[in-house]
């Protein structure tokens, strides 16, 4: 679901935990439009940039897939990074050490919208 102008992105139910997540558009300070994400892990609600740190891509195989087997990691389709959801940072693959772009998000009154 694409971002509102009231910077609702979706539901709360609709992000189970290390389930799939949802995919929106923000617009970026310098104008650009950026694909982005948010996941639930652990109970919190993430929200990163669809982009890899290891090469132009973005990170889920299938619209929402963005979690390996074991639902503890976000991984990356093309060349299986493994980003921890709550940090962003990279435990293992190509881009070690690199971290996603975080995007403040929040959710309050069954709702997860754009904002701290
Ligand atoms: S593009 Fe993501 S691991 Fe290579």
């Amino acid at each position: 679901m694409a971002a509102t102008a009231t910077g609702l992105i979706c539901r709360s139910d609709a992000l189970a935990d290390g389930g799939l997540g949802v995919r929106f558009t923000i617009t970026l300070e310098d104008g650009r439009e950026a694909p982005a994400f948010v996941v639930r892990h652990q109970g919190s609600v993430y929200g990163w940039l669809n982009a890899c740190r290891h090469q132009p891509a973005q990170l889920d195989w299938k619209d929402g897939e963005f979690f390996d087997l074991s639902g503890q990691h976000l991984v990356c389709s093309m060349h299986g990074a493994l980003y921890l959801p709550d940090s962003g940072l990279c435990v293992a693959g190509p881009c070690r050490g690199a971290k996603l772009v975080s995007v403040d998000v929040c959710e309050a009154d069954g709702e997860v919208r754009l904002g701290a």
